[in-house]
């Protein structure tokens, strides 16, 4: 059985292969009819239970495209509010006959536990748990480097060896955070994090990466700076940093873009908070790729959703508990 739950389990050619992917599946994009029949008579229920914008209209969307039936679960107006849980509830939509399930939770881990119990017999591919991981998140984000920064066709088969990634902010509650240091390291870029002490993970020292409390000196050694938003919904009211102080510090304003190199891009997962950890002037800039990340964001999964679903292609990933 194969599924995505952690971008660590991927290897360098796994990633490039559906970077890859990715690449023809924008070009299906890029048509007046925007369908390929792959997975007739395929059914993916996206189960969220946390909310989204981004990830849960791509992934709807990606499946569309590959011609599967899509059924759409809110753990809001389900009845998880009765205390269903989440064996019972997975258990129930597999009754109506779900060939994988993409699932978003609060728990870091859950997603991991659906793919390794027995509960059911579906793909799962994770879309967020919790703290931990959100790998197509970090896909999405390799994709717009290497479109960017190496080329589209120059791009293909490669990875992003040498280029030089900064990840401002709350890296504390990121789950992309964690999943792109994962994903760029394998793909052979440097990654330096940059954050408050207060918002960085006990065991930092462990990850593959540099660690900075100086936005200023990280930026002119940047090909792609990636800002994060400040999770307050994960944090004690006790601990938000005040908006002024932290924008001060940590914030992407146009004097600090002015740092980067030329060719240097700024990132955002989103959802934004204009005014916090980036205004408005740099957002709405050309440098900018955010809105680029979300139609992006359609490719990988079209191209995730192929691998593991499509049928004769090589494994993409596995769990880690296969690998044992
Ligand atoms: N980037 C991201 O995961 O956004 P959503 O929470 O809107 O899906």
């Amino acid at each position: 059985q194969r599924h995505l739950i952690s971008a660590a389990d991927l290897t360098r050619d796994d990633a490039v292969l559906i970077l890859d992917t990715a690449e023809e599946m924008a070009r299906v994009a890029d048509r007046p009819i925007k369908k390929l029949p792959t997975l007739r008579g395929r059914t993916v229920v996206n189960l969220f239970f946390e909310d989204s914008t981004r990830t849960r209209i791509s992934f709807e969307a990606a499946e569309k495209r590959l011609s599967a039936d899509v059924i759409n679960f809110s753990a809001k107006g389900s009845s998880v509010s009765k205390g269903e849980s989440l064996k019972d509830t997975a258990q129930t939509l597999e009754a109506m006959g779900v060939d994988a399930v993409v699932i978003r939770h609060g728990a870091s881990g859950a997603p991991y536990r659906l793919a390794t119990s027995d509960w059911i017999d579906a793909v799962v591919i994770n879309a967020g748990d919790g703290t931990h991981q959100h790998p197509t998140q970090a896909l999405l984000d390799a994709f717009t480097m290497r479109r960017r920064l190496v080329g589209r066709d120059a791009g293909l088969g490669q990875d992003l060896a040498g280029r030089r990634v900064t990840v401002v902010g709350d890296v504390l509650h990121s789950r992309v955070a964690r999943s792109n240091v994962d994903l760029l390291h394998t793909l052979g870029a440097e990654v330096t994090l940059v954050a408050p002490p207060t918002l960085l993970p006990v065991g930092i020292e462990s990850w593959p990466c540099e660690v900075s409390y100086d936005l200023d000196a990280a930026l002119p050694k940047s090909d792609a700076v990636m800002m994060l938003r400040v999770q307050r919904e994960r944090m004690n009211a006790a601990f938000f940093p005040t908006e002024r102080e932290y924008s001060r510090r940590y914030g992407l304003d146009g004097d600090r873009m002015a740092r980067m190199p030329e060719h240097a891009i700024v990132m955002h997962p989103g959802p934004m908070v204009r005014g916090m950890e980036i205004t408005a002037e740099v957002a709405d800039s050309p440098r900018c790729t955010v809105v680029e990340q979300v139609a992006n964001g359609v490719s990988i999964r079209m191209a995730v959703l192929y691998l593991l679903l499509g049928g004769n292609e090589p494994a993409v990933t596995h769990t880690r508990t296969e690998e044992k």
